[in-house]
């Protein structure tokens, strides 16, 4: 038997409730508004998009206002901004409420990027807690009564870190009027190397009267419980662990509140079937029992087959939303949905068949599709003929790949602009995350 931990829910303000405290953190080229909704129905209990900066919306670019669009979302739902000056976060926090309505407005103050902190923004501000401040007022004065939250860094490099840098940024823009922290707990200089500081997360929860949620490597239903237990954190966000797992947020749930099986789990079959997830919030008592086990291969493919369907649906209201007085037959705009969605597609289909039997044949394969569709046919024959992809790659002498730990390799290399180590078994995905990391 292990101690209580307080699941009860978070509120922000008297208008926001986060009734679950585990979150999906935001990744560009990852979190977008069908993988936040198939995380909800695992069993998350929040998320926010990707970053968009604020400069392009205010200019109204066309795929900065697609990010930030949470409309469909479960609620409550945070957009998240990134910037460096705050009469224009203040401008651009105002449209983003405006046009989307989300519930929360989240500011950006961790990408470790050049190319963002080179324009002061993201991790950079934690170097300028003055300007950090000066953001979070304008913005939460445009926005008011949304609440405002701030994502940080623990520190730029260690020397930062070490001088308490965490415990001061966190203090100015709490008191600037932010509501919530979440606190990743690597360094600027980390970027996505290393291990997250917890002692440090645990330092800011100890230090101020907001709600913090931390964040950094967990990547099982028994770290986010320990997580859950020792840092003092009201609440947890998973990011590249959630990968190709959204199940991962159903085993965690699971295993807090100790119930095994049958509809008490809300394991991936109950996520997208999309009941609605409830537990009875409060100090909940751990049972202790392990969490359920992974979904099998089937199920994994079926979920990645789900997960076209739904990319290729949101595609198609995209493009037809773009041409709006007909012009485009229905085969056109369907067409053009399938090619579009493709490449958001590509790395979560990838990450969907990791360490299945086969599963660099059937790569091979998906890497050739040049359509939705085409993925979906890959992965519907994979499905069917699993043996003839693993004796594939049998034949070829190639050893299953390791399971989900070493893509953060990959990710690594990529945040980085490339260089570090690459599993070869996991160039595709490396490839789509590339794309991803030039974003972020
Ligand atoms: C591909 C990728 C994109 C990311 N994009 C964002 C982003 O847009 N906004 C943000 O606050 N953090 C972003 N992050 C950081 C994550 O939210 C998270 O803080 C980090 O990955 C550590 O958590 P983890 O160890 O659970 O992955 C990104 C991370 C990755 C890997």
């Amino acid at each position: 038997m292990t101690s209580g931990i307080n699941l009860a829910p978070i509120r922000l303000g008297n208008r926001v409730v986060i009734d679950w405290p585990v979150a999906l953190a935001p990744m560009a080229g990852v979190t977008d508004a069908v993988f936040r909704g198939l995380c909800r129905e695992h069993g998350c209990g929040y998320a926010t998009t990707e970053f968009a900066r604020d400069r392009a919306l205010l200019m109204g670019i066309p795929n900065q206002l697609r990010l930030i669009d949470v409309r469909g979302d479960v609620r409550p739902v945070g957009v998240q901004i990134f910037g460096s000056d705050a009469e224009e976060m203040r401008r651009a926090a105002g449209l983003v409420i405006e046009r989307m309505a989300p519930d929360i407005l989240d500011i950006n103050m961790g990408c470790p990027a050049p190319k963002v902190t080179n324009g002061q923004g993201g991790s950079s501000l934690l170097r300028d807690p003055q300007r950090a401040a000066a953001i979070v007022a304008a913005v939460t004065r445009e926005v008011a009564p949304v609440p405002v939250t701030v994502k940080i860094r623990v520190g730029w490099d260690e020397q930062h870190k070490a001088a308490g840098a965490a415990v001061e940024i966190a203090r100015r823009v709490i008191d600037a009027g932010a509501q919530l922290l979440t606190v990743h707990g690597r360094t600027r200089a980390q970027k996505y190397e290393g291990q997250a500081c917890w002692d440090t997360i645990s330092a800011v929860a100890a230090a101020v009267a907001v709600p913090v949620i931390g964040n950094g490597d967990i990547s099982t239903p028994e770290e986010a419980t320990h997580r859950l237990r020792t840092s003092g954190c009201r609440g947890i966000a998973i990011g590249r662990a959630a990968r190709g797992r959204p199940w991962l947020f159903g085993q965690i749930r699971a295993h807090l509140l100790g119930r095994r099986s049958g509809a008490a789990v809300p394991g991936w079959t109950a996520g997208v079937s999309g009941r609605p997830l409830h537990h009875s919030p409060g100090h909940e008592q751990l049972s202790g029992q392990p969490p359920p086990p992974d979904p099998t291969p089937e199920e994994r493919i079926a979920l990645g087959l789900e997960h076209i369907r739904r990319q290729r649906a949101a595609a198609l209201a995209t493009v037809r939303e773009q041409h709006p007085r007909g012009g485009r037959s229905e085969a056109a705009l369907a067409q053009e949905a399938d090619r579009i969605a493709l490449a958001g597609l590509l790395p979560h289909v990838m990450w969907y068949v990791w360490g299945v039997p086969g599963v660099t044949a059937v790569r091979r394969a998906l890497s050739q599709a040049r359509s939705a569709t085409q993925l979906a046919d890959v992965l519907g024959d994979f499905a069917a003929r699993r043996h003839v992809y693993a004796a594939a790659d049998r034949a070829a002498g190639r050893l299953p790949v390791p399971d989900h730990g070493s893509c953060e390799t990959a990710w690594t290399a990529s945040a980085d602009g490339g260089g570090g180590p690459v599993d070869r078994n996991i160039q595709e995905t490396t490839m789509a995350e590339n794309a991803a990391a030039e974003t972020a």
